[in-house]
């Protein structure tokens, strides 16, 4: 990432968030949406710009090397316009951060929210366009369609005129000198850049925005997103688990307690039905397996229950970007007839997945392991979305 190259325009990508309201494992940028982080997707738009823009993205500290990797993966040619720079705490002090990169012939900047990953680039070019054409602060708003009341605490108080009111978004474009001055300026914490300009004393005028520039703030808004994707593609993924019989122990199959049926020996609590879907599960998210995810010296998975590996596997497969689409599993043995609990399994399981979960089971006419009665086999399949 040299800076040989010149630009009038740059786009500073704030990505140095947490995202802690999306819950995710890794910071909400870097959460993956159908084979892509949510950072690589923003900045497919910024490279979609109709001219060359210095790219400043600004990231934790701790996500350096990963977002000149992710950058690098997404530029192609284009990486000698791009950098990567340490975040602060606020967005205010990332953003302050990503200014002090600036090229010097950078004569209008525009600042991006990282977690808008759909934003259109024709929104960068509109915004860039107006901020020339004025010389002033130019955001994109969206109208607002529902009914605003006022509150008070949980008492409806009188409705607000919506018609004076907008949804702001980003890409936000200010002239860089005095925008660059105005967060010198600032003495207090603004929640966008607007505002930080308008303290200053400068006009900002709000331009159309684009639905498709909504930002990712929680799963609900995440889920929205894998569904947007065109290309988003299905993963299968298959797990098998076997334990052997061990009457001096409870049975627990499925999450369920089996009562006068001979209990299964393990580590855990033998659960290999449970114990299959978390493989299949973790294969379709390329996760690796239960030995490698939770490692038998890990004290949460000392005899614990199916069900807590099951959650964990869950969480995992979530935070990768997966939707769980549906889960199959068969169980092979003599004991216990399935049968009579069939749909009580099938109803805990789908429950504690979150997506419907088949369950089958058979014997094995008397041959191998399971047909002699040493043990029970089971045999997952899971499909999942990104
Ligand atoms: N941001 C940043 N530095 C911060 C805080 C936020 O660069 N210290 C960025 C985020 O990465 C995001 C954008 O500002 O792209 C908008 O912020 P928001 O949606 O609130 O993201 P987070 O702060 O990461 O999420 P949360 O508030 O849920 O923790
Ligand atoms: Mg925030």
């Amino acid at each position: 990432m040299s800076e040989t190259n010149t630009a009038t325009v740059g786009v500073i990508v704030v990505a140095a968030g947490s995202g802690s309201r999306l819950g995710a494992e890794l910071p909400k940028a870097f959460v993956s949406l159908g084979g892509q982080s949510i950072l690589q997707r923003s900045l497919e738009s910024v490279l979609g710009m109709s001219e060359p823009a210095q790219i400043v993205i600004v990231v934790p500290d701790e996500q350096l090397a990963l977002a000149q990797d992710e950058v690098r993966h997404v530029a192609g040619a284009a990486i000698e316009y791009a950098s990567v720079v340490a975040g602060g705490k606020t967005r205010q002090s990332s953003v302050a951060a990503g200014l002090a990169a600036l090229w010097p012939d950078v004569g209008v900047v525009l600042v991006h929210d990282a977690a808008r990953p759909f934003t259109p680039a024709a929104l960068f070019d509109a915004v860039v366009a107006k901020v020339r054409a004025s010389g002033q602060g130019v955001i994109p708003g969206l109208p607002i369609a529902d009914t605003l009341k006022r509150m008070d605490n949980d008492v409806a108080l009188e409705t607000v005129d919506r018609s004076v009111l907008s949804a702001i978004q980003t890409p936000q474009g200010f002239p860089r000198v005095e925008l660059t001055a105005a967060y010198a300026a600032a003495t207090q914490d603004y929640t966008d850049d607007a505002a930080v300009f308008a303290a200053a004393g400068h006009t900002v005028r709000v331009i159309h925005g684009d639905a498709l520039a909504f930002k990712i703030t929680t799963p609900w808004d995440l889920r929205r997103a894998q569904a947007l994707i065109p290309t988003s593609g299905f993963r299968s993924g298959i797990g098998i688990d076997i334990h052997a019989y061990d009457e001096s122990v409870p049975l627990w199959l499925g999450g369920l307690h089996w009562p006068d049926e001979p209990g299964l020996a393990g580590h855990s609590d033998g659960d290999a039905l449970s114990h299959a879907i978390c493989d299949a599960l973790l294969s379709a998210a390329g996760l690796g397996d239960l030995g490698s995810r939770f490692g038998t010296d890990d004290p949460r998975f000392v005899d614990a229950h199916g069900e807590v590996f099951l959650r964990a596997t869950i969480e995992l497969v979530a935070g990768a970007g997966f939707g769980i689409q549906n889960v199959a599993v068969q169980v092979i043995g003599n004991r216990p007839r399935l049968a009579a609990r069939r749909g009580e399994l099938e109803k805990h399981l789908s429950d504690v997945v979150g997506a419907p979960v088949s369950v089958a089971a058979t014997t094995s006419d008397g041959l191998g392991f399971t047909g002699s009665g040493e043990g029970v086999a089971a045999i997952a399949t899971a499909l999942l979305s990104s």
